[in-house]
């Protein structure tokens, strides 16, 4: 059993403990999709006024949806499309205040009104973005992208795609 308690008082220290956990829970694991499922998870838990806390994988030329909470989500992105598909595009990371001011957003939740999404690059190559959506107008503020950002470093080794050695020959 997991049981990551993380309570903090501001947001500083609660990516420390945030990132320290996710750290944790994926030492050791290969396995990309199982990594992103439980940070996913930790993301959720841990991280207050969310709607939605996932994963995109870079596939080819686009996005393609990976392990999340909350509701179903468009499972295929085109780079330089939406929030997603432009933090892919630059490899940077984007705050946006107000989803709805953003050209191209695309929603997937009607209820979501700001949005954090951060690319996962390893070693010079998008392996994934980390996508945050909040129902609170300007819910992510620089500590956010900060916290993400750190997660995103960490965890980029830990989610490179493995081949199914079952799939093979
Ligand atoms: N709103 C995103 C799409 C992904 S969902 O929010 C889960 C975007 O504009 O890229």
């Amino acid at each position: 059993m997991y049981d990551f308690s993380i309570e903090a008082g501001d947001k500083v220290e609660l990516y420390r403990q945030l990132n320290e956990a996710a750290a944790a829970l994926t030492e050791g694991e290969p396995d990309a999709i199982a990594n992103m499922a439980n940070v996913a998870a930790l993301l959720w838990e841990a991280v207050p006024d969310l709607n939605w806390a996932g994963f995109y994988r870079a596939i080819g030329k686009e996005l393609v949806l990976g392990p999340f909470q909350g509701r179903p989500a468009c499972i295929r992105i085109p780079f330089g499309q939406g929030v997603c598909g432009a933090a892919a595009a630059s490899m940077k990371p984007q705050c946006v205040d107000d989803v709805h001011a953003f050209p191209g957003h695309i929603a997937c939740d009607v209820a979501s009104a700001s949005e954090l999404v951060v690319p996962i690059v390893d070693a010079g190559r998008l392996i994934a973005v980390l996508d945050l959506d909040s129902p609170r107008r300007a819910r992510f503020d620089k500590d956010d992208v900060a916290g993400c950002v750190e997660l995103a470093r960490l965890l980029a080794p830990r989610l490179r795609p493995v081949a199914n050695p079952s799939a093979e020959g």
